[in-house]
């Protein structure tokens, strides 16, 4: 059987002998950066690669969420905030589980990314998807920086709403001179191949 567990944890959070599935605690993969940076699209291709390996994953991806779980929130400071917070929570409740969750939410604020790593704590790993604000707004693959830059949304991340610059992320990705497979590459080798363990 194939599991994954937290890359800084060694031993398992909860394992059962004999023929008894074992559980282990799967990593959370939270990825930062701005609307069109291409997190959802290389979330996916993690997924497809990750699955391929034999191990269970989920992406949270906050225009989805947005839609359904989430869809009470605006894009307020303090409904960010409680964005951030249940999406945590249920990436914590899924990697508990030994479901590797793949979160892709702007998490714009210091705060936001603070509050995530203090809900989901060991196996926590912050990737920022470093595509540059100026990329992003000629990407505009959804018209939004369009909308924005003429004011017609309000508290756009990177226009009229601020985006802090990750400092204390595992990994940056830079995105332009890459494709997104290596990318999800990246992510993979660094986070998940080290920690699928194999169980007979
Ligand atoms: S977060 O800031 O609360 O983490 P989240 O990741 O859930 O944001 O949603 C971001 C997506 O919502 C963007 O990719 C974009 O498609 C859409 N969106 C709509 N309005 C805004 C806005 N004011 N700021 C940022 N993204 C917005």
């Amino acid at each position: 059987m194939v599991n994954v567990r937290p890359f800084e944890v060694a031993s398992p959070k909860f394992a059962q002998s004999g023929s008894e599935a074992i559980v282990e605690a799967a990593p959370v993969l939270w990825m930062t950066g701005l609307s069109g940076s291409g997190k959802t699209t290389i979330a996916k291709i993690l997924a497809k690669i990750v699955r391929r390996a034999g191990t269970a994953c989920c992406i949270l991806d906050g225009d989805e969420l947005r839609q359904g779980l989430n869809k009470d929130l605006s894009f307020s400071d303090s409904d960010r905030t409680e964005n951030v917070r249940r999406v945590a929570e249920v990436a914590k409740s899924l990697g508990s589980q030994g479901i590797l969750a793949i979160v892709c939410l702007i998490s714009p604020f210091h705060c936001h990314r603070s509050l995530a790593r203090a809900i989901i704590g060991t196996g926590f790993a912050e990737i920022f998807v470093d595509t540059p604000l100026a990329v992003c707004i000629e990407r505009d693959q959804k018209g939004l920086y369009a909308k924005a830059i003429r004011g017609e949304i309000d508290s756009f991340t990177g226009i009229s709403s601020r985006f802090d610059v990750p400092d204390s992320s595992q990994l940056t990705l830079q995105t332009t001179d890459k494709t997104a497979l290596e990318l999800a590459y990246e992510i993979y080798n660094k986070f998940v191949a080290p920690s699928i363990t194999d169980h007979p």
